[in-house]
């Protein structure tokens, strides 16, 4: 008698459990009379690595599938996300916060230079709320199928998918549209998600209304409306009237020098280096290059990303010269050598590499 997959697969579970090894299959055909190789090949789906089974996992699909044939079940992980130690409060984290406390909708728009901690606010106060989030990356691509969802081709059936903005809809989650001044007009299919009103699913025909606790943030470098001095490569323009359903913009600056240092001893510490001097010269540094910044004496800036990550470069290297060079490697000769000569007005132990030093650190940079 041919045996079902689905048979073999109970009959295994009931005597073994849920994982099982090439021995107990071996026993189980022995029973059965049942050939080795035909008894794997059917059980092909399960096989998690050489000799070992688990008869779990294809059940739970397969039951979602059957009950929901059309639509890809909504994803069962838990989308809170992890606190994390090194965050540090300030700015508008604490506005940021009670906007998801309130679990009113209600569409906030927080704006500001790069790596200044707007995307880490949102997803810590999230981790702090015990609320889930989930975050996408917009760029000039994103289109209504990355967005609202679409038909994909599962196991040789056309099913519909849910976008990640479906999914925050049903689960009352916080929607974070990160860098959302880079996308195209294509966005404009949530308009009215920004409403509130959730979203007509016309190629499935099934209308999506929000669930309780939905709320959408967008961060962004600019307010959306271009950059003249092109900053900000790849910005775009946002329609007026889509930006007019955030009823709320928050301008997000870089963090005040004694908040930087906290945020840089707490790094420094979960890496396992301890200077505090070092934080401070960094963080001043920072700090005088963002003043000559603003004032148009330099065409760049170093961000709260870019001091973390000469913290890292340092805690690898344990050179501070290196470390520095390393990250700002990045920017022109001649800015990057402003830079350099900036870190050597507040630090009366650097040493200025030689440019020969220069050198090699940007070939071991190239090469990394
Ligand atoms: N409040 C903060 N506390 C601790 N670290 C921070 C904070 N803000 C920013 N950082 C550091 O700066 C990095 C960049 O922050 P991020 O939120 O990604 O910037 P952006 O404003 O570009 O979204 C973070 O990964 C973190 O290392
Ligand atoms: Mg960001």
């Amino acid at each position: 008698m041919a045996m079902s997959a689905d048979y073999i697969r109970t009959s295994l579970q009931s005597l073994y459990g849920d994982t099982i090894s090439a021995g107990d299959i071996r026993a189980w055909c022995a029973m059965n009379d049942s050939n080795y190789q035909t008894v794997t090949n059917k059980l092909a789906q399960y096989k998690v690595s050489r000799g070992s089974w688990n008869l779990t996992v294809r059940e739970k699909m397969e039951q979602k599938y059957q009950s929901s044939p059309t639509i890809i079940p909504a994803q069962e992980q838990n989308l809170i996300p992890e606190k994390d130690d090194t965050f540090v409060k300030f700015g508008n984290f604490g506005d940021i916060r009670k906007i998801i406390q309130s679990s009113l909708f209600y569409p906030t728009f927080i704006t500001g230079l790069s790596g200044n901690g707007k995307t880490f606010s949102v997803e810590q106060a999230c981790a702090q709320l015990g609320r889930e989030l989930i975050r996408v990356n917009i760029t000039i691509e994103t289109d209504e199928d990355d967005l609202i969802g679409g038909f994909r081709l599962v196991n040789g059936e056309t099913v519909w998918h849910n976008g990640p903005v479906i999914e925050a809809l049903e689960r009352g989650a916080i929607l974070l549209l990160d860098e959302i001044d880079l996308a195209s007009n294509k966005i404009l299919c949530l308009q009215s998600v920004l409403e509130g009103k959730g979203v007509f699913l016309k190629k499935i025909g099934k209308y999506v209304r929000p669930a309780a606790g939905f709320n959408v943030f967008a961060t962004a470098n600019t307010k959306g409306k271009g950059s003249d001095d092109g900053r900000f490569i790849g910005t775009n323009v946002l329609n007026e009237a889509f930006l007019e359903r955030f009823p709320v913009t928050f301008e997000q600056s870089y963090p005040a020098p004694a908040v930087e240092q906290r945020i840089l001893e707490g790094i420094s510490l979960d890496l396992g280096i301890e200077d505090r001097d070092f934080c401070k010269r960094l963080v001043d540094w920072a700090d005088i290059i963002r003043k000559t910044f603003f004032d148009g004496g330099i065409d760049e800036i170093i961000s709260t990303r870019r001091l973390v990550h000469v913290i890292r470069a340092y805690s690898i290297f344990a050179d501070k010269a290196k470390a520095i060079q390393v990250c700002v490697n990045r920017f022109d000769d001649e800015t990057k050598q402003a830079f350099l000569e900036l870190y050597d007005k507040v630090d009366v132990d650097f040493e200025m590499p030689s440019e020969e030093q220069q050198k090699q650190a940007l070939d071991s940079h190239n090469f990394s």
